[in-house]
């Protein structure tokens, strides 16, 4: 399907945060942008606003000055929505709310011509719903971008119950002519990020309200150990608490109430409080030039164990094994459960057991677990869980081999599954189900998560990395701890695994 051509008029409505952004994108490619807002002055302001980012660019000289004139030229405002008649794409940006966009649509089917494509950036509204009045619902199409605009490259293409798909195949092509990642999407709650992106926050704020450890340790353990740019709480800190609680409840509610989505009554009272973050200058964290940055936690240093054995496995313990070496440490191959063996402590990656079930289970109190690594060749720390009963030496063995090999170790509580793992296995299952349910492709889904809220690897890529029998393993043990319904894993992971026991991938 072919772009949209640069002579075509794009038409942005709402000149916010978002419209400006998408008016400066579609300048820059080329075309004519018309902006649209009710605010007096607003549109105004905005071209004022992407002309003031054009300059700093070219300064920067990351832009030519003659084409940021020429940008420049292409931007312009109308006054009423008439303006909009010659454009071939209308792309609305306004207030997110339904009636108000719909009464929006109905006005633009009389403005422009029967071939224009009508697109919404809508976050979080049904694209069906926001169709069904239109004598031509066919033609309104979701086209979701990412806050910055101009920054975040993914683009949810986003089809409605009515929508036409050569619609959405033109958006798709015009918004990777615009230098875009777009995806498609069918209109389902949340799309596609902001469904599957839950358990990222939904997970911390289960491990923070069990105790597991402080939120500077836990956001510590999601960037140092999974290779997230931020942690879960500085990010709901940024995101704003009341938006993000509020995009929590509502894919909630518009699941009719699935566990998966359950809000927190953490996040909750932070509302209640007004300590919506950033923002406020408090919410998890407190903010301003007086705060104190709280410290993640350390162990502090231990000697080192003299013998060291291991069991391989791929992935988790002989990138681990590897890294010992490469630091000098003594490594002896036995034949064991996979793990490593030193003092007396037998040291799992956690299977989503925690550590004193697992010293049970085993009849060995000296059992500890650690949480997955995004890379376990450079990660600066790793996060350890000890049994109950497990002795003081033990412990002391196992964060001195950690630490011969050059990690921080934090130690969490003995929460099942630990915080990488949990979260990236309730990250891989939400991908699974979109793609079980038909939402998007595979594909699609490790492209959004990593384009649009920058993860270091799409979820079912690190479902792969991680082994499909461990993620399942570690969902069906939270599932059988908690006896939830919240971690019950998804028939297509199940269908994969039963096809393929040992070497099961969602990607082909
Ligand atoms: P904003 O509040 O910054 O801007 C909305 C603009 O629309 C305002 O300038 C307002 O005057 C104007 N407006 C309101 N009703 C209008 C109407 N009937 N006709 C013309 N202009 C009208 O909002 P923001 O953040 O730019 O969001 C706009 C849309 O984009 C919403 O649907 C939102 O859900 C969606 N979105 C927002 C993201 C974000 O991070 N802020 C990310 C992705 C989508």
């Amino acid at each position: 399907m072919h772009p949209l051509p640069p002579e075509s008029i794009i038409a942005v409505i709402g000149s916010g945060a978002m419209g400006a952004g998408i008016a400066q994108v579609a300048a820059t490619a080329g075309h004519q942008v018309l902006l649209f807002d009710t605010r007096p002055g607003a549109a105004d302001e905005a071209i004022a606003q992407v002309g003031a980012t054009w300059a700093r660019l070219v300064a920067k000289g990351r832009m030519g000055a003659v084409e940021s004139d020429l940008a420049r030229e292409r931007l312009r405002c109308i006054d009423t929505l008439h303006g909009a008649a010659g454009a071939a794409l209308v792309i609305e940006a306004i207030v997110e709310n339904l009636e108000v966009k719909r009464a929006l649509f109905a006005e633009l089917e009389d403005v422009v011509a029967s071939d224009c494509v009508l697109a919404t950036n809508t976050s979080s509204i049904s694209v069906t719903a926001i169709g069904a009045e239109l004598a031509h619902p066919e033609r309104l199409v979701g086209m979701h971008f990412f806050n910055p605009a101009p920054l975040m490259a993914l683009v949810e293409v986003v089809s409605g119950l009515a929508t036409d798909q050569t619609i959405a195949d033109v958006v798709y092509a015009t918004a990777e002519k615009w230098g875009k990642s777009p995806v498609h999407a069918k209109s389902t709650p949340g799309f596609i990020v902001n469904r599957v992106a839950r358990p990222f926050y939904g997970e911390a704020l289960r491990l923070l309200l069990e105790q597991s450890a402080d939120v500077a340790t836990l956001d510590a353990v999601m960037r140092d150990c999974g290779g997230f740019r931020m942690g879960p709480f500085e990010l709901m800190d940024l995101i704003g608490h009341d938006v993000n609680f509020s995009v929590t409840t509502s894919v909630f509610a518009a699941y009719f109430g699935d566990p998966r989505f359950t809000p927190s009554v953490l996040q909750q009272e932070l509302v209640n409080a007004g300590f919506l973050g950033r923002k406020t200058g408090r919410g998890f964290y407190r903010y301003g030039d007086d705060a104190a940055k709280p410290v993640a936690q350390a162990e502090a240093p231990c000697d080192q164990p003299a013998a060291v054995k291991y069991a391989g496995a791929p992935g988790s313990v002989d990138a681990l094994v590897a890294r010992m070496q490469a630091a000098g440490i003594a490594m002896t191959a036995i034949e064991a459960a996979p793990g490593l063996y030193c003092g007396g402590v037998a040291i799992y990656l956690t299977d989503g057991r925690s550590a004193t079930e697992r010293a049970q289970a085993d009849n060995h109190r000296d059992t500890i677990v650690f949480d997955l690594l995004f890379d376990a060749a450079s990660a600066p720390r790793i996060a350890l869980a000890r049994a109950d009963r497990c002795s003081d030496d033990a412990w002391r063995a196992a964060v001195g081999l950690f630490q011969a090999a050059g990690f921080i170790v934090t130690r969490l509580d003995d929460v099942p599954g630990l915080a990488v793992m949990r979260t990236v296995a309730m990250l891989a299952n939400e991908a699974a189900d979109a793609v079980h349910q038909g939402v998007c492709s595979a594909r699609a889904v490790d492209i959004a998560m990593q384009k649009g809220v920058n993860y270091p690897r799409g979820p079912l890529g690190w479902l792969d990395a991680t082994g499909m029998g461990q993620v399942v393993t570690v969902l069906t043990n939270l599932a059988a701890t908690y006896g939830e319904d919240r971690y019950r894993v998804s028939p297509l992971l199940r269908r994969k695994l039963a096809a393929d026991p040992q070497g099961a991938r969602f990607h082909d």
